[in-house]
């Protein structure tokens, strides 16, 4: 049986040598590992042995299929290979042809527009950091001054994850702003911070032109001596310049948020009439760009920063309401319908 299987791998081996095409190489193939081919036929007979034998023939049978496929797999490879030079050499493949373009993808307009934020923030010496998606209520709300019973809690329509904790409340939800962050950044650091906090918010919202459930917000603060309303106002008009263009005035007026106090409303004058009045204004010549403030001292003393000693400013803004701005989009669930022909535009 050995000697059987020493003149098949003799004659096999011999024959592949000579082969130069894919066809010839497909009917060795056949010969030497197809169903009818001699080798199999050992392979089969193996059965009618006595055990020592099977164990002997069967482990040289195997070895021997194992070789010939690998012997067909290098000259499958070679014989390719020479048919490909060959075609080159006759011009019957011209590689001097342009290849084809790989379609490249491309960044999500709201990641475009995040860097873009962030890039200005970052020149300024911003810090930035990223928060959980899912909060406990004692940073999205408790912790900002806005405790259960509060009124503002309806100025953020939560989306409550189904956890219950053992006192029988469920205080884990989908955080609905970043403001959170200052919260979790001051308790673990001393002053002075910088920060700011890029990242996805959601809300319980009946979707229309100007809210959806979910969209991106940049929370910045900076806590540190003596950090005044002025500070804040010329971080964030000197942001302003930078994003919608060194022309543009901006104006703050006083607004509320409960973290804050005093708060503010900031707006720009209106890039496309230039503050004449148009229909991106509502003709007041105004765009609200964003809501900020000087940190409320409760919070400050919250995570154990002493509010006479040190004094900062926060601000949160719309990224998705940036773009919308800037490339006068005017419907915000264009973001999140995944519709190319609105991506492919950015
Ligand atoms: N968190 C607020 C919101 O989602 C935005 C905001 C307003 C953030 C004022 C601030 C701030 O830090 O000072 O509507």
């Amino acid at each position: 049986m050995i000697d059987r299987l020493g003149e098949l791998r003799e004659q096999a081996l011999g024959e592949l040598e000579s082969i130069d095409n894919l066809s010839d190489l497909e009917a060795w193939r056949v010969r030497h590992l197809g169903r009818k081919s001699a080798l199999t036929q050992v392979l089969r007979g193996l059965a009618g042995l006595s055990l020592e034998e099977k164990r002997a023939s069967g482990a040289a049978a195997n070895e021997l299929r194992s070789l010939f496929e690998a012997q067909l797999a290098l000259k499958q490879e070679a014989v390719r290979e020479a048919e490909i030079a060959q075609a080159i050499e006759t011009g019957r493949i011209d590689v001097t042809l342009p290849g084809r373009a790989p379609t490249l993808g491309r960044l999500h307009p709201s990641t475009q527009m995040l860097r873009q934020i962030s890039d200005i923030f970052i020149t300024m010496g911003f810090e930035v950091i990223e928060g959980p998606d899912v909060e406990w209520e004692y940073y999205c709300f408790d912790a900002l001054n806005i405790p259960p019973d509060h009124p503002a809690r309806d100025m953020w329509d939560t989306l409550w994850i189904d956890f219950e904790a053992e006192d029988g409340r469920h205080p884990m939800l989908l955080r609905t702003h970043t403001s959170p962050m200052q919260i979790r950044v001051m308790e673990s650091r001393r002053p002075p911070v910088r920060v700011i906090v890029p990242g996805m918010c959601y809300r319980y919202e009946a979707t229309d032109a100007t809210h959806e459930s979910m969209f991106y917000q940049i929370e910045g603060f900076a806590v540190d001596t003596n950090i005044t309303l002025a500070d804040l106002k010329g971080t964030l008009f000197e942001f302003a310049k930078r994003l919608f263009g060194k022309e543009r005035k901006a104006r703050f007026r006083c607004d509320y948020f409960p973290f804050v106090e005093p708060g503010v409303e900031m707006a720009i004058d209106c890039f496309l009439c230039n503050g004449s009045g148009c229909q991106l204004c509502s003709g007041t010549g105004w765009i609200e760009i964003l809501g900020a403030g000087m940190v409320h001292p409760d919070v400050l003393r919250r995570v154990g920063y002493d509010p006479e000693v040190y004094t900062g400013f926060a601000f949160g803004l719309g990224v998705e309401r940036m773009l919308m701005l800037k490339r006068g989009i005017d419907d915000i669930r264009l973001f999140y319908s995944n519709d190319l022909r609105f991506l492919r535009q950015f």
